[in-house]
């Protein structure tokens, strides 16, 4: 039987933080859910040392909607700052913060502002537990909503071990229950779905289950300076990894109704 804590959820009506207040919840802790939504800003620190009163641990499942690799650089590293400001203030004993897979050499987009968040992440003086996951079921929608045009879909050629949501959550409040001695430097502990996918793989299996009207292409993009990584298996998993269920097309057949 876990001893009930008080766990603020930062990000806690975004696609993981739901599911995040979900397990907490179902296991008794006291759950402190915030975000913009009920007037608490990461960023700007505006209600945030009020949200922490009496909080143990933190878990972070806030994220910036911008891929723009400065957007979301300045997100989250002022997110870092005031959560190890604000949590040192109100006697919070841990931080523990979702991150990626396999963004070592990241230097461009929504990944290489999430290094530099774990390495913010690590300039404070709280006790942080990084868990790094594999990208999302939940991200395939949106990535295909992003690269349509017309009756085309087009996803970047990337291999990439799919986990749902859920999983993650899961992870992370076993990690904020029972803490492993906290590291800010790797190897994070990881988390993954139970097998490599490709992202347009993923997608056309979604398309397909909804019936859509639309063609999945994968396209490898020149420009983009991280390209190598998203094709050659670096977003993998490690061999530490903890791989759970349920796979991408369970997921899909659970989520969404058959059409016809
Ligand atoms: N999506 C993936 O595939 C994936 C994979 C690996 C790791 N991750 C990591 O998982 C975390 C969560 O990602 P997600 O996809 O669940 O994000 P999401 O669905 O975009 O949710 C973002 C959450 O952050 C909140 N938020 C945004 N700006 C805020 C601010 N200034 N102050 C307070 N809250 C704010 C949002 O609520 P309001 O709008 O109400 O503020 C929402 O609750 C991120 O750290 C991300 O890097 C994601």
């Amino acid at each position: 039987m876990n001893a009930s804590k008080k766990i603020a959820v930062a990000g806690a009506t975004g696609r993981l933080g739901r599911h995040v207040v979900d397990v907490l919840n179902e296991q008794g802790h006291e759950v402190v859910a915030f975000s913009r939504a009920n007037g608490v800003d990461i960023e700007t620190g505006v209600g945030l040392a009020e949200a922490l009163a009496g909080v143990d641990v933190v878990i972070d499942a806030s994220s910036t909607p911008s891929a723009d690799r400065d957007v979301a650089t300045a997100f989250f590293t002022a997110a870092a700052r005031n959560l190890h400001e604000a949590g040192t203030q109100a006697g919070v004993e841990r931080l523990v913060v979702v991150s990626i897979i396999g963004i070592d050499n990241s230097v461009s987009g929504y990944n290489a502002a999430k290094l530099a968040h774990e390495q913010e992440l690590a300039k404070g003086p709280l006790p942080v537990q990084i868990l790094r996951a594999a990208q999302f079921h939940e991200l395939v929608e949106v990535m295909t909503q992003w690269g349509t045009q017309g009756e085309v879909a087009y996803l970047a050629n990337m291999r990439t071990q799919l986990v749902a949501a859920r999983t993650v959550a899961e992870k992370l409040v076993e990690l904020a229950v029972h803490p492993a001695p906290a590291s800010t430097v790797g190897p994070f502990p990881e988390i993954a779905g139970p097998r490599p996918e490709t992202m347009a793989g993923a997608a056309a299996v979604l398309v397909a289950r909804r019936g859509d009207a639309i063609r999945v292409q994968e396209v490898s993009d020149p420009a983009n300076p991280d390209r190598e990584q998203f094709e050659d298996g670096t977003l993998l998993p490690g061999p530490h990894a903890t791989l759970a269920g349920p796979t991408f097309a369970e997921w899909v057949e659970a989520t969404y109704p058959a059409v016809g």
